[in-house]
């Protein structure tokens, strides 16, 4: 049997005629397939406004501009999620402070977060980033009240969850990254995510002065549109040898402010555009893995999955990750990577990170993700993943744990 990766992407013939025929085209970036991929991502999330960026820590960096953190500022997240999550707000030079995360559901824990938000003066904190991990929607409704009580802007890291959603307290089933909540949310396109452009990202939100300032930020601070000018048309006109200049002249645009080539090229637009189609179905066969991993692993005496239950309803969960918690965790990896299951670790702690642990984070502060760390464990789950595959890697869980 070839070797079983955790997670992989799944490129299919209509996928490549898409790229070969925008590579064929007149743009290779900065074209109409960026807008195109944009319009209809916002309208499957459900969204006003997306913005795509070169990858998804690009979109976490440009959120965190857009939201104008700075030296001096707190912002709060999980350390079980990718570095990337935290790494923005230090790209813009404010402290991050992370906080615990839920046991059970393995998601940042609001209870954890209010407690910090209590200890502290208000004023102290500027924003939470709370992250949809492995797919699971975090109750966005209920980060929002808290945010709103102290003042705080939220960025939702919907980067495993595309397609994933929780219920509101009205029963109505939100989506990640919707922007009824979050101030802004964001995804990335990397191969293992739901959606593969290759690297690519993602930011939507339903602000309009938030998404005309994400536009400004992604390709050098750069606008384009007469109205938006701030230098006088009289400056403009005063290069012009007759000085009888009627509008701005065609080639005309201001830099207003430092921003950065964080642009998607049209060739990767038109895979994401392509893969976006697939996007439901992948979603429905990485449901029907997960619950049979659910059936064969419930009530298992060494196994715990997330909210160890079995899901025979819709959880909303996009499942980007399968993780469970077991005994013995180091053979057990080893034992499967041995049978070429290249199963993988999803997360270490980001506040043990020696770059964190020199910002003076230290083992022990944080017991749920020190203790959800020793035991985790993400399982293959791709849309491709075959019922024999799958059996497989079961199977030999099951044996590795019956002798
Ligand atoms: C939760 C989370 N946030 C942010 C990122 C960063 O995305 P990218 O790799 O596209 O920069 C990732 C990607 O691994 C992620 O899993």
């Amino acid at each position: 049997m070839n070797s079983i990766p955790y997670g992989k992407q799944y490129i299919d013939q209509s996928d490549i005629k898409a790229v070969v025929e925008t590579l064929l085209s007149t743009n290779l970036t900065q074209g109409p397939k960026i807008k195109e991929f944009e319009e209809a991502f916002a309208k499957y999330i459900g969204a006003k406004y997306a913005v795509a960026v070169s990858n998804g820590t690009a979109a976490l960096h440009i959120s965190a501009l857009a939201l104008n953190v700075k030296s001096g500022q707190k912002v709060i997240t999980t350390p079980i999620t990718f570095v990337a999550s935290a790494n923005c707000i230090r790209y813009c030079g404010a402290d991050i402070v992370f906080a615990d995360i839920n046991p059970e559901t393995f998601l940042l824990d609001i209870n954890k977060v209010r407690k910090l938000l209590d200890a502290s003066p208000k004023g102290t904190f500027s924003g939470i980033i709370p992250v949809d991990f492995a797919g699971k929607a975090i109750n966005m409704e209920a980060f929002r009240k808290l945010a709103d009580e102290y003042g705080l802007w939220i960025i939702e890291d919907s980067c495993h969850s595309p397609g994933g959603y929780f219920t509101d307290s009205n029963g109505v089933k939100q989506n990640c990254g919707n922007g009824n909540f979050a101030d802004l949310a964001i995804f990335s396109f990397h191969p293992v995510k739901h959606i593969a452009c290759g690297e690519g990202g993602m930011v939507t939100t339903n602000d309009e002065s938030l998404y005309k300032k994400l536009l400004k930020l992604r390709s050098h601070g750069i606008v384009k549109e007469e109205g938006d000018y701030l230098n006088s048309f009289e400056l403009a006109n005063s290069f012009e040898n007759n000085g009888d200049l009627v509008n701005y002249p065609d080639w005309y645009m201001e830099m207003q402010e430092l921003g950065y080539n964080y642009r998607l090229t049209d060739f990767q637009s038109a895979l994401g555009l392509s893969q976006l189609k697939r996007a439901e179905a992948g979603i429905k066969r990485r449901k029907e893995i997960a619950y049979r991993y659910d059936l064969a692993f419930n009530n298992h005496p060494f196994i715990k999955s997330q909210l160890n239950e079995i899901k025979l309803v819709d959880s909303g969960h996009a499942y980007h990750l399968y993780v469970i918690e077991v005994e013995n965790r180091l053979k057990l990896f080893n034992y499967l990577r041995t049978n070429n299951i290249i199963v993988q670790i999803h997360y270490i702690p980001a506040h043990l990170m020696p770059y964190y642990k020199n910002l003076n984070w230290e083992y022990g502060d944080l017991p749920n993700s020190e203790s959800y760390y020793s035991k985790c464990l993400s399982l293959p789950i791709y849309p491709t993943l075959s019922d024999e595959e799958q059996e497989f890697v079961i199977n030999l869980i099951n044996q590795f744990y019956n002798g």
